[in-house]
């Protein structure tokens, strides 16, 4: 079975954490989209890992973890994370693979991100890791690709100091270069996951354009970033979370605002610890906007919902989800391709009962409590999508299935 994970709102739903523990049936991982802009927590038992390149399926011992043709890479960032993971114990050497059609990020390719974006009348909010600059240049067809770095003629026509760079990394990484379409082929057989990074409303055409990133974050992308055809794909899972949050600029509807939410939006950030893992900027918090999911889900097809950090509502006395958008005075439920339509968005909002019970040790559907299960019941009957699997605490344990997603 080939199934794909990705995130179904604006990035850090929990994909790390749940790609690990999907990951176990699975032989081969593939990271499809992003560079090192992407940070994933994984926390099993005392280990915590943090990865931004290296897929999230190396953590489980025995896998193979692909980074796709579709990703950008920083050989420097790469090795770096390759180093720490060692460091915590985590043997990776001979089960790492990087297509030779991925592009390279080179470094200075970051400080002009960062101009790029000071730039800007109205700046992304970028994460200063180059990734723009990197897939405008492959666009335009000028970019450098990991397979370029063995090709005696297009080596030489780099710029010095980007030769001299790569003469660092281009051995180390001459191992793991495959070619990924004709690997995938050969395991045609087993088990793989496809793992996103961001989120489908960070995804270049289908996102908040142009507060967005630059890869293709959405389910379409993981064919296209792991160089399989579409219909070999068989299932499709979206990990949203019990809220949202988004870091960066850009319109966000359903974001919590103190002159009417109070502090909202301060304790779920607090509670639910929303830090970027890159960049370690704030992540702005709102409610779960059921606007954004419906079209998520929709647009990419997704087969089943995984819901996480829903343990971080235990104490509130009330959840709230975004059920329409008023704008200019009209209720709609569609979600604007337009950002000036989504920035004048007003949330309407739907309130439950708070469940006031602490989740952290639930492992089944039936464990949760009623009010836990109203919320997720009127999400899925909502967005039209079954939520397959749900996760109440950052641990691998701290999660269950109600579907086996390899079934
Ligand atoms: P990703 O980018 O989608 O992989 O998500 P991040 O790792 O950036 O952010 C998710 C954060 O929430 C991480 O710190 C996870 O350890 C944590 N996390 C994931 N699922 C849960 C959950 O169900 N409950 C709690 N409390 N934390 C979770
Ligand atoms: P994971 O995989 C959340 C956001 C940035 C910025 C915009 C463009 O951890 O979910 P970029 O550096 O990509 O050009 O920045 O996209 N962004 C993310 N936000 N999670 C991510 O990844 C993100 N990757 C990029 O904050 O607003
Ligand atoms: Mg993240």
């Amino acid at each position: 079975m080939k199934l794909v994970v990705i995130g179904a709102q604006w990035g850090d739903e929990g994909k790390g954490k749940i790609v690990d523990y999907m990951s176990e049936d699975s032989s081969i991982v593939v990271r499809f989209s992003g560079g090192a802009n992407a940070g994933h927590t994984i926390v099993v038992g005392d280990k915590v890992y943090k990865l931004h390149l290296i897929p999230s399926g190396i953590v489980n011992p025995d896998k193979i973890a692909v980074l796709g043709s579709g990703m950008v890479i920083d050989p420097e960032a790469m090795f770096n994370e390759l180093d720490g993971i060692k460091e915590q114990g985590l043997e990776w050497e001979n089960r790492i693979l990087v297509s030779d059609r991925a592009h390279l990020v080179l470094p200075r390719y970051r400080q002009m991100d960062l101009d790029m974006d000071s730039k800007r009348k109205n700046p992304i909010g970028t994460t200063g890791r180059g990734i723009g600059v990197t897939y405008s240049l492959k666009s335009s067809r000028d970019g450098f690709r990991v397979g370029d770095m063995y090709d005696e003629e297009r080596y030489a026509l780099l710029e010095d100091e980007d030769r001299e760079f790569l003469n660092i990394y281009k051995e180390k990484m001459r191992g793991m270069v495959c070619n990924i379409s004709q690997f995938l082929y050969e395991n045609k057989d087993k088990n793989m996951l496809f793992e996103g990074a961001q989120g489908v409303l960070l995804d270049l055409d289908g996102g908040s354009y142009p507060y967005v990133s630059s890869g293709y974050s959405c389910s379409a992308g993981a064919a296209i970033g792991a160089g399989i055809g579409p219909k070999q794909l068989d299932k499709i899972y979206g990990i949203c979370k019990a809220y949202t949050t988004r870091v960066g600029n850009g319109p966000f509807p359903s974001e919590f605002k103190e002159e009417k939410d109070g502090d909202l939006g301060h304790q779920i950030m607090t509670i639910g610890k929303e830090y970027g893992v890159t960049t370690g900027r704030p992540r702005r918090c709102g409610s779960l906007d059921l606007v954004a999911l419906k079209y998520a889900c929709w647009s990419n097809s997704i087969d089943s919902l995984v819901l996480t950090k829903l343990d971080i509502y235990d104490t509130f006395d009330e959840v709230q989800v975004c059920i329409g958008y008023e704008i200019d005075g009209e209720v709609t439920g569609i979600f604007p391709a337009r950002i000036d339509l989504m920035s004048k968005a007003v949330p309407v909002t739907k309130s439950f009962k708070g469940w006031k019970t602490d989740l952290s040790a639930c492992s089944s559907y039936d464990d949760l409590p009623l009010e836990a299960k109203e919320y997720i019941n009127f999400i899925e009957k909502f967005v039209e999508t079954p939520i397959g699997t749900v996760s109440v605490g950052p641990d691998r344990n701290q999660t269950f299935n109600r579907v086996d997603p390899w079934a």
